[in-house]
């Protein structure tokens, strides 16, 4: 059937944050027939202003649930019956994990063993025969940190190596998604992207921080002495990749997924000020903002991904250079002050409550 006339219906968890929610407004986007379920418990990056213009599609539901919660999820894959489930839901704040790691073990590995389990009991033995896919979304930080000045690259066969609390949760949830695929059979897949940028991303991240300080005249500050690489990629791909995917994926299969586009911290800050400075025209946005920090504990140094595979058997790639993405990204988020200012002053949670009444519409 071509691409728009299939009836699909995906789950997606954790869609109100930054990839979920670019992700739900790719697929209505770019179908017409499908049914997009989102279930998020609306932690701190949960932000249903992610999602306003969509909030009264009727392709849309929202579920406020826990992934957590055997009773809730269970009732979510009686009620939608789901084709295709995209694992998103996580605590995803490195620096967060190194503060609070329970919750990381809990949410991103518990939770994850408990939407399989959902998924296995929902779809019983012939779920490979009957198109059902379950996509673990996962990161190249599984793969540990490469060193500053080498051409290596992370591949599927790399491997996994993490490094910090968030990373070895995520790599733990993986490893439960294959034994999932090896006992069950339960058609899984999992992706392993690098660093994403671009709109909806909650401003504790390097890119939306940097320029929310920059904007406000605030001190940026900056790891160490900014060396550490980072693959940058635009969501716009990731989110492509990940329907590529769930579309046309080998089940049982990993796929990396990289911009090829390495930059290091303090580039890519000094970057974004002389962005901030060009499109506010405001000459006192300038790199006297930059304050080195004290490293991240166990800073991973540098990651790089060889996405051959997604290029080679799915035939994508990154269609948004760094250039262009970035200076679009730097716009929104200064366009869209709103947004960041209802973040900043912990608004965007006080109207939680009644957007989720509203949205949980049968
Ligand atoms: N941001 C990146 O650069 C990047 C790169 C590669 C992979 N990833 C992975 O992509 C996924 C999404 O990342 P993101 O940057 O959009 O994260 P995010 O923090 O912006 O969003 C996470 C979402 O999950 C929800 N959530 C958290 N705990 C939950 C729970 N117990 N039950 C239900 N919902 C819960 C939150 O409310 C939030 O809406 C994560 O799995 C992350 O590991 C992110």
């Amino acid at each position: 059937m071509p691409k728009g006339c299939e009836t699909r219906t995906y789950l997606v968890t954790g869609g109100a944050g930054f990839i979920g929610s670019n992700f739900i407004h790719h697929i209505l986007d770019s179908r017409e027939n499908v049914t997009v379920v989102n279930i998020d418990t609306l932690t701190y990056a949960g932000n249903l202003d992610n999602l306003r213009d969509i909030e009264t599609d009727e392709r849309y539901f929202f579920r406020r649930i826990d992934i957590r919660d055997r009773q809730a999820v269970e009732g979510v894959f009686r009620e939608f019956n789901p084709d295709y489930v995209v694992n998103f839901a996580a605590e995803s704040h490195v620096d967060r994990s190194i503060n609070d790691p329970f919750v990381f073990a809990s949410t991103n590995i518990g939770g994850t063993v408990n939407v399989l389990t959902c998924a296995l009991m929902a779809w019983g033995a012939n779920a490979i025969q009957s198109g059902k896919r379950f996509l673990q979304i996962s990161t190249d930080e599984v793969y540990g940190s490469l060193e500053l000045n080498s051409n290596n690259l992370f591949n599927e066969e790399t491997p996994i190596s993490p490094r910090s609390p968030y990373s070895a949760s995520k790599a733990s949830a993986d490893v439960m998604v294959k034994a999932f695929y090896e006992t069950y059979k339960l058609p899984v897949l999992i992706t392993r992207c690098s660093n994403n940028y671009g709109s909806f991303q909650f401003p504790e991240k390097l890119i939306p921080l940097c320029i929310a300080r920059a904007v406000a005249h605030e001190e940026i500050p900056v790891y160490g002495t900014g060396e550490n690489i980072r693959d940058w990629l635009h969501v716009s791909d990731h989110c492509r990749a990940i329907d590529l995917v769930l579309e046309n994926g080998t089940i049982s299969q990993i796929y990396n997924i990289g911009g090829n586009n390495e930059v290091c911290n303090l580039s890519l800050v000094k970057k974004i000020i002389a962005l901030c400075e060009e499109i506010t025209g405001d000459s006192s946005i300038n790199e006297r903002l930059i304050t080195f920090v004290e490293d991240r504990k166990g800073h991973d140094l540098r990651y790089g991904i060889c996405a051959d595979k997604i290029r080679s058997e799915l035939g994508w790639c990154p269609q948004v250079s760094f250039d262009h993405g970035l200076a679009n990204t730097v716009s929104w988020y200064i366009n869209n002050q709103e947004w960041v200012q209802r973040i900043r002053t912990g608004e965007y949670q006080h109207s939680i409550k009644s957007s989720t009444d509203q949205m949980n519409r049968v």
